[in-house]
């Protein structure tokens, strides 16, 4: 099935490692250019650089996602190399504090209101300054796509990230509404709820690498993921990357407003 990506701008947040690196690169693969968003500009750089020696179109959009101006500035700098934005995908999600374990997982009453001004913001309003960016432009050509990666934590709450799961739930109220209010200028928008993803940046917790038979976290981890255990793996950058392309392509255009899960059956929503 031709998902008819080729030729298609497409604006991919946090895509410097991980998820939406994985995003990046499939997208590539299916000829869209890749404008790669991130906000350590050399990350961005070495997904470019990765891209083009596979024989795909990418370039750097780094810039702060918490920052308006700044993404207006990183999205004017894709429509002049590339042209407009046909497809946005709002990934960046996890706070570096965290990833990096600088900042702990913690109950609620403990938690430090610093903390969640850093989680609302770069969750929340990270994908409220993208979606505000690219709107008019999708309106004004009759034509986008919108996808949203929130956390299976955002549909069912998860206990020491709370913040987290208010904000990540709060990204699925918006889309709905943004599906809503956009439906009549064929603009759709949806999300997509992954749960445990193993990829180079979460090493120092999980290795991607890791089999059920020599690693104890893995194997604990396997009996909330129903095919997972099958498979002998949690999620992948590839799981969420092969539905993002998907739900950008035309071949998805009567779907809107919706949250797909891609989670191994972590959640199994009626
Ligand atoms: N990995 C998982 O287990 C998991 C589980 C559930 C949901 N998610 C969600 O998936 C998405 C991707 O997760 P990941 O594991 O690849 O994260 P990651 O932390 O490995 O990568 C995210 C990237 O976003 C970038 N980033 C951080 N702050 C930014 C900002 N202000 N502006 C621009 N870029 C910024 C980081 O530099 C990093 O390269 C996130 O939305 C996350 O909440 C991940």
């Amino acid at each position: 099935m031709d998902l008819e990506l080729a030729g298609k701008v497409a604006f991919i947040t946090g895509a410097g490692q991980g998820v939406g690196k994985g995003i990046a690169q499939v997208f590539a693969a299916e000829g869209a250019l890749v404008a790669v968003n991130d906000l350590f500009a050399e990350r961005a750089d070495s997904v470019v650089r990765a891209i083009t020696e596979a024989g795909g179109k990418a370039m750097n959009a780094a810039a702060d996602i918490t920052d308006l101006d700044q993404v207006k500035s990183a999205v004017a700098r894709v429509v002049d190399n590339f042209g407009p934005v046909d497809i946005l995908v709002n990934n960046a999600g996890v706070p570096h504090e965290v990833r990096s374990g600088a900042v702990k997982r913690t109950v609620f009453s403990g938690s430090d209101p610093m903390v969640w001004k850093k989680q609302i913001d770069l969750n929340l309003y990270g994908c409220l300054n993208c979606v505000h960016s690219v709107l008019d432009s999708m309106i004004q050509r009759n034509n986008g796509k919108i996808i949203s990666i929130i956390s299976e934590a955002g549909r069912t709450g998860e206990a020491n990230l709370a913040v987290y799961s208010g904000a990540k739930a709060g990204i699925l109220g918006f889309t709905k509404a943004i599906a809503r209010e956009n439906g009549r200028y064929a603009i759709n928008a949806n999300c997509i709820a992954i749960g445990a993803t193993a990829h180079e940046g979460t090493k120092p917790i999980l290795d991607p690498d890791a089999t059920p038979e020599t690693n104890e976290i893995l194997n604990k981890m396997l009996k909330v993921y129903p095919i997972g255990k099958g498979l002998k793996r949690i999620g992948r950058p590839y799981d969420a990357a092969y539905a993002v392309a998907f739900l950008a392509s035309p071949k998805s255009q009567f779907i809107t407003g919706q949250c797909l899960s891609v989670s191994g059956g972590f959640s199994m929503v009626g």
